[in-house]
């Protein structure tokens, strides 16, 4: 039969390592970059840093989008020189791909040594307090698919990697979340428009975004934000003992009522060149907070940052 995942992560760690100096060869903390956070990749030190494509690493997913198949990049990063990984680009179930293969990088990760995961995603608000460009520090989920059967724990259980029927009551890091509002704080972003919620992120198999009525049932069962990705990786980072960290951008706000807020397709379809020449018009203060939120990136990754920093000083 086929090589469980164990043998094949196992296989790929092996030689993920043997293009990497001894120096990045035990990454303490991966990063997944979801869309648009692929900036953190730039604030690392500029030596040693080695970069891998997808493509070129045995056993990982095939990516299904022509030239945006992403890359694995090893550095250091902060004061400390702490070893990371960072997971340019994600595999997504919606894809194609089965559960194993959207799982595969975190478990390459656990294998690499990796005790830490920071996982990242662009996200639909569902919560009516939040705007564009409010970043959501998850501290819990709803897996939709997993309650159906679409699980990447289902099947044999991998022994080398974790039990049978791992607890999630504690999925999401409280030491590390506290960490999250003492960063927050310490870049002074409290002190910006810029806000942080802690929320729960209801994953969805996509590839369509969801109805109005898909939307009010996911907010009544408690979801703050929507989205097509974070999930399975946390389930399996989970499952092998690792420590999670998690954050939504809010990128736009779900439709719950036809002619609510969110509901403007014109606007939320604009690029961002498009979109800073409407401001220039003199238009009104919702555009402002899209912008805005196109630019939380940058917060974001600022804040991943010092709290890396804060994990090792
Ligand atoms: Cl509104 N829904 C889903 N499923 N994923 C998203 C999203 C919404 N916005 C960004 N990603």
């Amino acid at each position: 039969s086929a090589p469980n995942a164990y043998v094949r992560a196992a296989e790929t760690a092996q030689y993920v390592r043997s293009q990497l100096p001894e120096a990045l060869q035990n990454p303490k903390v991966a990063i997944v970059c979801g869309s648009g956070l692929g900036g953190l990749a730039d604030t690392i030190e500029a030596e040693p840093k080695v970069e891998l494509a997808y493509g070129s690493i045995p056993n990982f997913p095939r990516s299904t989008v022509q030239g945006h198949a992403g890359k694995f990049v090893f550095g250091q990063i902060g004061p400390q020189k702490t070893p990371v990984a960072l997971l340019v680009g994600r595999a997504h179930f919606y894809e194609g791909h089965t559960m194993d293969l959207v799982t595969f990088a975190t478990r390459v990760c656990k294998l690499l040594g990796v005790e830490t995961m920071i996982v990242t995603n662009a996200a639909g608000g569902l919560n009516q307090n939040y705007h564009v460009g409010d970043i959501v520090c998850l501290n819990d989920h709803l897996f939709m698919a997993g309650f159906v059967g679409v699980h990447p724990l289902r099947g044999p259980n991998i022994d080398e990697f974790g039990v049978r029927f791992p607890p999630l009551s504690d999925a999401y890091d409280l030491d590390l979340r506290r960490r999250t509002h003492q960063a927050w704080v310490k870049l002074g972003l409290d002190k910006q428009q810029r806000r942080l919620h802690e929320g729960v992120y209801a994953f969805v198999a996509g590839p369509t975004y969801e109805t109005r009525a898909e939307c009010r049932m996911l907010s009544m069962l408690g979801a703050d934000v929507v989205g097509m990705s974070t999930v399975p990786e946390i389930v399996v980072a989970r499952h092998a003992g690792m420590r999670i960290l998690a954050f939504s951008l809010v990128t736009n706000v779900a439709v719950l009522e036809a002619g609510s807020r969110g509901d403007d397709p014109e606007i939320q379809s604009m690029s961002h060149g498009e979109l800073t020449e409407h401001l220039s018009k003199g238009k009104a203060n919702h555009e402002e907070v899209l912008l805005a939120g196109r630019e939380a990136a940058n917060d974001m990754q600022a804040l991943v940052k010092q709290i890396l920093v804060s994990l090792y000083e």
